[in-house]
């Protein structure tokens, strides 16, 4: 049932193109200018009444909800909060009838996730599920569901719900921008464009997956070492960092590139491995000097960049390159070489890559 891979980690990271494929699938019209969301049955008026949006999730889909709050609202100018769902119910959120609460969960069953849902829909909030499993707790209990059609996902460690995740917001944002008017139509047209390019280039990353690998087993060697990275960037250096942690267990912290020098910086010493992304055009210059920041002190820095920009070469001791996007699509290229970094740290410290030590695929307890 593996299909011929070693563990059901990688086999779910090689089936991300075909995830993000069957995510778009129907979602996207004839001529590709419009998102077409059946499923969700909001009508114009009730998403023109939409005053603020809280997304809420744990752990892996959290980090999506962080890259949907950017996607939204850069999108269609609406409000987004990002929440951990076990902080979210207890903190008396300021939820109205005109809030959207969208909770984002693989496995539909995560008990704090549904907690949260229903403490949204008690407050009268509207419920937007984006979940992998059809007829799960979360998707029954919602008032609109958009399923990620990643298929089954084994590994404890998640890859392609991560990843359909994001597809589903990048859907949404365009969805809710179409319907609200506050993108030109051309504008939504580019975006879809790019979307639909995203398979064919992650299958371009994972034809090169085992460039990675030798700095991936240079870092088992390592118990601590840091993500940075700003905006979106931040947002892919947090889920790898937690994918890198839960499988090789490895220390790691990810950080916001430009927070460094507030504390963290105390902790760079020679040899610290720092993998530095820098995917985004308008922040690269920002990056760049944070980058030789923890490289004046020592650290050994791997950058994450876009393909051509070999500016980076000079101040990082191992470059690697995702192919060019737009700015907001990054993170569906750029978290696949981490997912395999952390795979192959997992294996080289000869760790169960697939059930790691003290967790469980679906947490269905507080
Ligand atoms: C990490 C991981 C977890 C889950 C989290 C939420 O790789 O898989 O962090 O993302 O437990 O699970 P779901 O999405 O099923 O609510």
């Amino acid at each position: 049932e593996k299909a011929g891979y070693d563990h059901f980690m990688l086999k779910e990271i090689y089936e991300q193109p075909k995830a993000y494929r069957d995510t778009m699938g129907s979602r996207i019209s004839a001529d590709h200018k419009q998102i077409v969301l059946e499923e969700v049955q909001m009508t114009k008026e009730q998403i023109q009444d939409i005053h603020n949006i809280h997304i809420v999730a744990c752990g892996t889909a959290y980090h999506a909800g962080l890259v949907g709050k950017t996607v939204i609202e850069s999108l269609a100018r609406i409000p987004v909060e990002t929440d951990v769902a076990s902080e979210y119910r207890y903190r008396n959120p300021i939820i109205t009838p005109n809030t959207l609460v969208i909770v984002v969960s693989q496995s539909g069953e995560t008990a704090d996730t549904l907690a949260a849902l229903r403490e949204a829909k008690r407050c009268g909030a509207r419920v937007l599920a984006i979940t992998n499993v059809v007829g799960s707790s979360v998707a029954r209990e919602a008032d609109d569901v958009i399923v990620t059609w990643a298929g089954p996902e084994i590994a404890v460690a998640s890859t392609k719900a991560y990843t359909s995740q994001l597809i589903a917001f990048y859907l949404l944002g365009l969805y809710l921008a179409q319907t609200l008017e506050t993108q030109e139509a051309g504008a939504i047209a580019d975006v879809i464009q790019a979307l639909e390019k995203l398979p064919e280039q992650v299958e371009a990353i994972l034809a090169e997956a085992e460039v990675v690998r030798d700095y991936a087993e240079r870092i088992s060697k390592h118990e601590h070492l840091f993500f940075i990275g700003r905006g979106l960037d931040f947002n892919v250096a947090q889920e790898g960092s937690l994918k890198l942690k839960e499988i090789s267990y490895i220390h790691s912290e990810a950080y916001a590139a430009g927070e460094l020098k507030h504390g963290t910086l105390a902790l760079i010493e020679e040899g610290t491995p720092v993998i530095a992304l820098a995917t985004q055009e308008m922040l690269f210059e920002k990056t760049v000097s944070n980058i030789k920041e923890v490289a004046a002190r020592g650290a050994s820095v791997m950058g994450l960049a876009i393909e051509g920009d070999d500016e980076l070469k000079k101040s990082v001791d191992e470059l690697f390159t995702i192919p060019k996007t737009l700015p907001l699509l990054t993170p569906a290229l750029s978290v696949v070489p981490l997912q395999l970094l952390s795979y192959y740290a997992s294996l080289a410290r000869g760790n169960d890559v697939d059930k790691p030590r003290n967790l469980a695929k679906s947490v269905t307890v507080e």
